[in-house]
């Protein structure tokens, strides 16, 4: 499990390991448009703000990973134990 900050809010919702980033949101009432849910379309895209997102979509290349800044939360974590998300 890892921690997700939601910056505008300050709430801290804990995302467990059988849960996606955009349901644990979608849990607490936080809507992001989400469209394919598999990484590939781009819609659910959010601004990262601080950690370190383990990315699992097929959209970003290497440089924009190592980049960091954003990440969709339909299918990408965290390598690290919290995520500071623009939302
Ligand atoms: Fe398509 Fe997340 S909903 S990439």
């Amino acid at each position: 499990p890892f921690d997700v900050e939601l910056a505008r809010s300050g709430v801290v919702l804990t995302v467990p390991p059988h849960r996606t980033v955009l349901e644990a949101l979608d849990d607490v009432g936080v809507e992001v448009l989400s469209s394919c849910r598999q990484g590939v379309c781009g819609t659910c895209e959010v601004t990262v703000l601080a950690g370190e997102p383990d990315h699992r979509d097929a959209l970003l290349d290497d440089d924009e990973r190592r980049a960091g800044g954003c990440m969709f939360v339909c299918v990408s974590r965290a390598r690290s134990d919290r995520l500071v998300l623009d939302l």
